[in-house]
């Protein structure tokens, strides 16, 4: 019995499973001693052989549970956390549709997911910003989305133009993309439509400048708007070709991600269509609740209802929605009642209305306030995503270059 609690333990701190023997073998017992053990008596023997037996179950559970922990851990490996790629161009402030339909939804993704979420601004260029405006739009929508509760701890939250990576990549993805579908792309062709005295190249090339930012992290989900679809089937297209063409599977295809259940369209005031940043029909978390009041005052009605439950046209529908996202569920029905019945007053409803998003959106703007004055607090969190961010794009570029054959000497 001796003989074996006295050999040392085995690296990891697990024996050997086959105890025993097996320390012989490896030479971990003192041959002298294995003489003693043949000549005791068989009872001894016996003994022995019970709490070798123990000591080998022992070993046993202690070499399954060591196989266990490390196919668990393989497991993680082959499969780790999501990654989570989602960007929003630095051109005007945050709405309640981009609350309600996307950052809501960010905050609860950054806990189970590898999230990376970026401001876009190297995408808002093709316009030409003010030098003065760009800037304070970007400080302004980074502190909109620290208020509105991502974690730059949890996520990696960065600012496009801070990656030197994305640029590198970019130019690299250009050369796998063709001239001829990028003119084909419906947000192009708009474009060319709505402004054909500006159809600069980085237009053109906007839907590779998105893929680059998505592929450079290897996400494989994207949560963006129907709008963005098409962009996402180039970034799949442009995935996929680069794979071809290496012959690796290097990249992965990223998936649009819907929030399912979670998603809420957030309606427009102004009757028709979701609410938008560039359609003037949008309530901005850092409105001033004078301003609330007077866009809900403004906001598209009818002559109301001329018999009871009659349906509702779109403007109205609108409102109804508005007011089941923002409101109590009792101001809501209260309303609807008020509709079946006849007796609603547009007035009274669109009050109660501004009243309730004030009251929503009154904390939000203060915390915003808040952190866009703590000039340290920003950099602190920009510095961060920045290292962040940069720890994973440098990998993908530098294998990149290996894949293009790109060598140093
Ligand atoms: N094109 C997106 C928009 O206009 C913004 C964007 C840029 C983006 N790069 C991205 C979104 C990468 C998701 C992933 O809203």
């Amino acid at each position: 019995m001796n003989l074996i609690s006295r050999t040392p333990p085995g690296p990891w701190g697990y024996s050997c499973q086959w105890g025993y023997s097996c320390q012989v073998a490896h030479g971990t017992v003192n041959p002298a001693r294995l003489q003693s053990v043949e000549k005791m008596k068989p009872a001894t023997l016996l003994k022995f052989n019970f709490a070798d037996v123990l000591i080998s179950f022992r070993n046993a559970f202690s070499f399954t549970f060591y196989i266990f922990a490390k196919i668990v851990k393989q497991k993680l490996l082959i499969n780790p956390m999501e990654k989570v790629v989602s960007g929003i161009r630095s051109t005007g402030n945050l709405h309640l549709g981009n609350y309600y339909g996307a950052l809501r939804n960010f905050v609860k993704m950054q806990q189970e997911h590898e999230c990376y979420f970026f401001i876009a601004d190297y995408h808002s260029l093709t316009t030409y910003p003010n030098p003065e405006d760009l800037h304070g739009n970007v400080r302004q929508i980074l502190s909109e989305y620290l208020a509105a509760g991502i974690d730059p701890d949890q996520a990696t939250l960065y600012i496009q133009s801070d990656i030197p990576e994305v640029p590198e990549l970019y130019l690299l993805m250009n050369m796998n993309a063709y001239v001829g579908e990028l003119e084909r792309t419906t947000s192009f062709k708009e474009k060319v439509r709505s402004q054909p005295n500006n159809v600069n190249a980085g237009l053109l090339t906007y839907p590779v400048l998105m893929a680059t930012d998505i592929i450079i992290h290897h996400a494989t989900k994207v949560p963006v708007g129907k709008d963005q679809e098409q962009n996402l089937e180039m970034t799949r297209r442009f995935a996929r070709r680069f794979n071809n063409m290496y012959q690796q599977e290097y990249f992965p295809e990223p998936e649009p991600y819907n929030f399912g259940q979670a998603l809420v369209k957030v309606p427009g005031l102004d009757g028709s269509g979701k609410m938008g940043k560039t359609e003037g029909n949008a309530i901005f978390l850092a409105d001033e609740p004078e301003v609330i009041r007077k866009k809900v005052m403004k906001a598209v009605t009818d002559a109301g209802p001329t018999e009871p439950n009659q349906e509702m046209g779109e403007p109205i529908k609108n409102i109804f929605k508005l007011m089941e996202i923002v409101s109590e569920k009792e101001t809501y029905d209260y309303f609807l009642e008020q509709y079946n019945t006849m007796k609603i007053r547009y007035g009274d409803m669109k009050k109660q209305l501004a009243t309730d998003i004030i009251e929503f959106t009154d904390p939000l703007r203060e915390k915003i306030r808040a952190i866009h004055a703590d000039e340290a607090y920003l950099r602190k969190v920009v510095e961060k995503g920045r290292e962040k961010a940069r720890a994973s794009a440098c990998k993908t570029v530098q294998d990149v270059r290996n894949i293009i054959g790109i060598k140093g000497f």
